[in-house]
């Protein structure tokens, strides 16, 4: 072998592993920046010799060539569907058939269970030969699907290679493994606002999306898309000996696949029922959309016995949870400004409860999107939610509408006070106020600066936004480092002690990294990550602003249209007004050089998970506090952890630590344990 192929294996090894720790274990062990220098060196090597490039290597992750068509795929084994129950009843028949099947030559005593989600995602199976993936196909009709190997590898979680840690085990000749592909409900979100934003397609559900973004003919539009993978079953495998379900689950985890963390295996079937009673009640609290729970046998030799019938196995069954919908009265349709002036409808409900939650509003997505499904004022409409999705409107319900009910006249104008007239532009579907002073913008814009993924400006919440606006104290982001005591002192509902703490507060943000104030910008399609991508690239703001839209789009990860967007956004002498502002407030402006040290050695030997949502932390920051006093930080709770630092909507990690009898802290007892210690 040359020197340059072994230093590319090496790079490429060390990528891949890398790649596992970061988004299979969430664990990393490198930073991000000693990670980007091995990727740069990989990718200029084989710039320079392309002939050397391979589809596994981690810089093919962002997609190839775009397809004609998919390739039909015939699975070696069908892909099964599951037999569905809908109440307990239902389970407990399906556990007496099987028990009347069993074989002389098994005792119901032995009999064991594996219960894991119902990821409501898409079905993919994916070969590897001698460790290297060399093909995954949909499930199709369970028969015949397609080959999406090149929008597979563009999924992080999923190796390229296994096993993703080198001297874990061997890798087996030939394996199939089965999982889901799914997008996590925040990103989902996120990625529905973004395509909102674009004017492009928004998408119902995590599902659709998912099924939508793996399914592109061009993998580098893949590669974009925020995807994640669980696995759940081996379809076959050669060159190694597995003999329950639950083996094989662990089995794909040493290879370095991820698996879900709420898995039970049991030999009690009350147990079975009362872990699937839990996860219906706190489905909503999950990053993924969970549309029940499968229970499967965990005996292979067994399964096998059990057999299938049609095309659903005797040996599993799938738990459906009811369904997240209800009907109810759409008493308005309103429009909400958004902060680059995005006019979006809403629908006013009169109140429902769905799945436990009280529902006042849902959203309507755009004027087209309610002109193609006829939706009218006045309707009885079926409304659908499901976890921490934006509840959504999905039809009227035709037979309960008036003759008379007039057609949804969507509005022409601003709903703020200077009435400006909405635009479209080009071939987009959404429609904008172009108004720089309008102050239902500024309120939004506001609203995001302050917020958690900005500068995080504690306390500052939307109505105080909204007060500073309308009382003209605030004309433009940056107006809020001008705000004096007595300005605040004027609003209703402020005393001195609310006053002071907002201004620390205020000041404390001025020390906020220099990407946190670029996403805090608004620009048009600059989140936290195209704002990471950025400062990366140039030393201080008025560097960025200066740069031409053609030098932009040679930043990885920065196409035309977000190039065209910052140069716009840089261009308006308001925006540079703000920049100047800001700039004499104080706010950090450019990328500081000091690197991270250790603060104190508060937190050595101790290992913490984080889960929830924190009062004032977001994850990166609790992460390099507890790094700064000498913590670790790992992704999931085990025996070895130390702390579970939990905040709100803490999910099945805390029901994890309590059962390890893990101590479980506040943010401000974290704190407290760092200024102790120190
Ligand atoms: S097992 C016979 N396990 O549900 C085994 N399926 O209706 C069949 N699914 O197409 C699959 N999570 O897309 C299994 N933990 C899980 C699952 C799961 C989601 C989906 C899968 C399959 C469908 C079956």
């Amino acid at each position: 072998m040359t020197d340059i192929q072994a230093r590319i294996n090496q790079l490429r090894d060390e990528l891949n592993y890398h790649l596992y720790r970061y988004h299979t274990l969430d664990d990393p062990v490198i930073s991000d920046v000693e990670y980007d220098k091995l990727f740069h060196e990989l990718r200029r090597i084989e710039e320079d010799q392309p002939e050397l490039i391979t589809p596994d290597s981690p810089t093919q992750r962002v997609g190839s060539e775009p397809l004609d068509s998919f390739e039909k795929v015939t699975h070696l084994l069908p892909m099964t569907s599951l037999g569905n129950a809908f109440d307990d009843t239902d389970v407990k028949n399906w556990l007496d058939r099987v028990i009347r099947r069993l074989p002389d030559w098994y005792d119901v005593n032995d009999l064991e269970f594996v219960v894991e989600p119902k990821i409501d995602g898409l079905a993919v199976a994916m070969v590897y030969e001698n460790g290297t993936l060399v093909q995954a196909a949909t499930r199709g009709n369970g028969r015949v699907g397609e080959n999406v190997t090149a929008n597979i590898r563009t999924i992080n979680v999923i190796p390229l290679s296994i096993p993703a840690e080198k001297e874990a085990v061997a890798p087996p000749e030939r394996i199939e493994i089965r999982g889901e592909v799914y997008m996590p409900l925040n990103a989902f979100n996120a990625f529905n606002q973004q395509q909102l934003q674009k004017g492009e397609r928004v998408y119902a559900n995590p599902r659709n999306s998912a099924a939508g973004s793996l399914r592109q003919l061009d993998s580098k539009i893949t590669a974009q898309r925020p995807l994640s993978f669980f696995a759940y079953a081996i379809g076959y495998v050669e060159g190694a000996e597995i003999r329950t379900h639950g083996e094989a689950l662990d089995y794909m985890q040493a290879l370095g696949h991820p698996l879900n963390p709420d898995i039970l295996r049991t030999k009690n079937f009350d147990e079975v029922l009362s872990f699937i009673h839990e996860w219906m009640e706190k489905r909503d609290q999950l990053d993924y959309d969970a549309d029940g729970a499968v229970i499967k046998i965990n005996d292979l030799t067994l399964q096998k016995y059990l057999g299938v019938v049609g095309n659903t196995p005797r040996w599993a069954i799938a738990y459906k949870f009811p369904a997240q919908e209800a009907t109810t009265k759409l008493l308005d349709i309103e429009v909400n400004v958004g902060r680059t002036g995005q006019v979006t409808p809403y629908a006013v409900l009169e109140p429902v409860n769905i799945g436990g939650v009280t529902v006042r509003q849902a959203t309507l997505h755009n004027f087209e999107d309610i002109a193609k499904k006829d939706i009218r004022e006045n309707d009885t409409v079926v409304v659908k939610r499901a976890g921490d999705v934006i509840p959504q409107v999905v039809k009227p319900i035709l037979d309960l509408r008036s003759d008379d009910s007039p057609a949804y006249d969507p509005p022409k104008h601003c709903p703020c006070e200077h009435q400006t007239p909405l635009v479209q532009f080009g071939d987009e579907v959404a429609w904008f106020c172009t108004n720089a002073l309008c102050p239902a913008q500024l309120i939004r814009q506001i609203e995001y600066f302050v917020s958690r993924p900005a500068l995080n400006i504690e306390g500052f919440g939307s109505k105080i936004g909204e007060q500073v606006a309308t009382a003209n104290l605030v004309r433009d982001i940056a107006d809020i480092y001008f705000l004096t005591r007595e300005q605040l002192l004027s609003l209703e509902g402020f005393a001195e002690k609310k006053a002071d703490k907002i201004l620390a507060a205020i000041e404390i943000s001025k020390q906020k990294p220099f990407d946190r104030v670029i996403t805090g910008l608004g620009i048009r399609y600059v989140g936290s990550v195209v704002a990471m991508f950025l400062t990366q690239a140039f030393s201080d703001i008025f560097a960025m602003q200066k740069v031409t839209q053609a030098e932009l789009e040679t930043i990885d990860g920065i196409g035309p249209r977000i190039a065209e967007s910052i140069v716009e956004w840089f261009s308006q002498p308001t925006n540079q007004a703000v920049i100047l502002k800001l700039q004499k407030a104080g706010v950090t402006l450019n990328q500081s050089t000091q690197t991270i040290k250790n603060e104190s050695q508060a937190l050595a030997g101790l290992t913490f998970v984080v889960t929830g949502t924190l009062p004032t932390l977001n994850r990166s920051e609790a992460k390099s506090l507890i790094e700064q006093h000498g913590g670790k930080i790992t992704g999931s709770v085990s025996k070895k952890t130390d702390y579970l630092l939990a905040g709100e909507k803490a999910g099945s990690k805390l029901s994890k630590a309590q059962s390890l009898n893990v101590s479980v802290i506040t943010e401000e007892a974290l704190n407290a344990l760092i200024t102790k210690g120190s």
